[in-house]
C-alpha cells in the first residue's frame, strides 16, 4: 500500500557495450544535483546477448529503473523490443531513450532534436537556410537528416563515399534529399547555409581532404557531430577559412534533456556550466 507521504525516487541508466566512456552519468548527475532531485543515473554495461534480458527486467520492473538511455550497439534492438515506439524512432528503426508509461515500454530517439536544438542555441537563425550539405550516410547521419527535413530545410544534399548508402537515405527521408558522391561537394556547397560532418574524416590520423568553404553562403554554419576533440580536424579547417563553426558537444547535451524530463519530471537546462563540466572531463 502506498500512502500520500511516500517519496518516489526514480532511477535511470545508460546502457551500451562498452559504456565506460559515456558522459551521460556526468550530465544527468549534474542536473539531478542542480535541480535538487533525489534520483540516480548510472552506466550499466550490457552485452548484446544480455540485452533482451535487461529489457525484460526493465519491463517487469524488477530492475527498479524508470527508464534510460541506450547507446551503441543497442539502439536498434531497443527500438525493436519497445512496446510503443514513437514515430521518430519508428522511422529511424533505432531508439536512444526508453521510459515506462502506463505499464508499457515507450521509446523515442532524441538525437535529431539534440542536433537542431544545439544549432538553435549556438547559431540562432540557422534554419532559414535554403540548402544544407550532410557528409556521411552512416547511423549517425540518419537522425540529422530526419531533423533537417522535419525543420523544413528545402534542399538537403547527402554526400557519401559509398553513394548507394546516401541514396538509401534519400529514398527513406523524402524529396528534400538528394544523394551524391563526395566529389560533388564543390557543386552542392554553392550557396549552402549549413554543412554537417557525420563521418570520421580526418579522425584516424589521416589528413582531412580539402573543402572549399568559400562556396557557402556568407553566414553559413559548419558543424560536426563528433565532440572529441571538441574542435575536430574538419572544424579546424572551416575555422581557418573564417567560417562560423558549431562543435558537436551541444548535440550530446541536448539529446539528454528529454529523457531526464521523462524519468525525473523536470526539464533541465543546457547551459555553459554544464558544457564546462563536460569539457573539463574530456
Ligand atoms: P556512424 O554510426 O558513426 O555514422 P558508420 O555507420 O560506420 O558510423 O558510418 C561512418 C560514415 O563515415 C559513413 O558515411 C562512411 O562512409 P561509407 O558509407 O562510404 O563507409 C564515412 N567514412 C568513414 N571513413 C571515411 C573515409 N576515410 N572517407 C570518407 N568517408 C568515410
Amino acid at each position: 500500500m502506498s500512502d500520500s507521504r511516500e517519496t518516489f525516487v526514480n532511477h535511470a541508466f545508460v546502457t551500451g557495450f562498452p559504456v565506460r566512456h559515456s558522459r551521460s552519468p556526468l550530465i544527468h548527475g549534474h542536473w539531478l544535483k542542480a535541480l535538487g532531485i533525489a534520483g540516480s543515473y548510472r552506466a550499466v554495461e550490457v552485452t548484446p546477448e544480455a540485452f533482451p534480458a535487461f529489457i525484460a527486467a526493465l519491463k517487469d520492473r524488477s530492475s527498479g529503473f524508470a527508464g534510460g538511455n541506450v547507446t551503441i550497439p543497442h539502439k536498434e534492438l531497443a527500438f525493436a523490443l519497445a512496446d510503443r515506439p514513437d514515430d521518430l524512432s519508428e522511422e529511424l528503426g533505432a531508439a536512444n531513450t526508453l521510459w515506462l508509461e502506463e505499464g508499457q515500454l515507450r521509446a523515442t530517439n532524441t538525437d535529431g532534436a539534440g542536433f537542431t536544438r544545439n544549432l538553435d542555441q549556438r547559431a540562432p537563425g540557422w534554419a532559414e537556410c535554403d540548402s544544407a550539405v550532410v557528409l556521411g550516410a552512416g547511423g549517425a547521419s540518419r537522425a540529422v537528416l530526419q531533423a533537417l527535413r522535419d525543420r523544413g530545410i528545402a534542399r538537403i544534399h547527402v554526400l557519401n563515399r559509398t553513394v548507394a548508402r546516401a541514396q538509401e537515405l534519400a529514398d527513406r527521408f523524402g524529396p528534400a534529399l538528394s544523394a551524391h558522391p563526395m566529389e560533388a561537394y564543390d557543386e552542392v556547397a554553392q550557396g549552402a547555409g549549413l554543412v554537417v560532418n557525420t563521418t570520421s574524416l580526418g579522425m584516424d590520423g589521416t589528413p582531412v581532404p580539402d573543402f572549399d568553404f568559400s562556396r557557402l553562403a556568407p553566414d553559413a554554419i559548419v558543424t560536426d557531430i563528433v565532440y572529441v576533440p571538441l574542435i575536430t580536424p574538419f572544424l579546424q579547417q572551416a575555422e581557418a577559412q573564417g567560417r562560423r563553426i558549431v562543435d558537436g558537444l551541444g548535440m550530446l547535451l541536448h539529446q539528454a534533456a528529454p529523457g531526464f524530463a521523462r524519468w525525473f519530471g523536470a526539464m533541465p537546462e543546457v547551459d555553459e556550466r554544464l558544457r564546462d563540466l563536460v569539457i573539463a572531463d574530456m
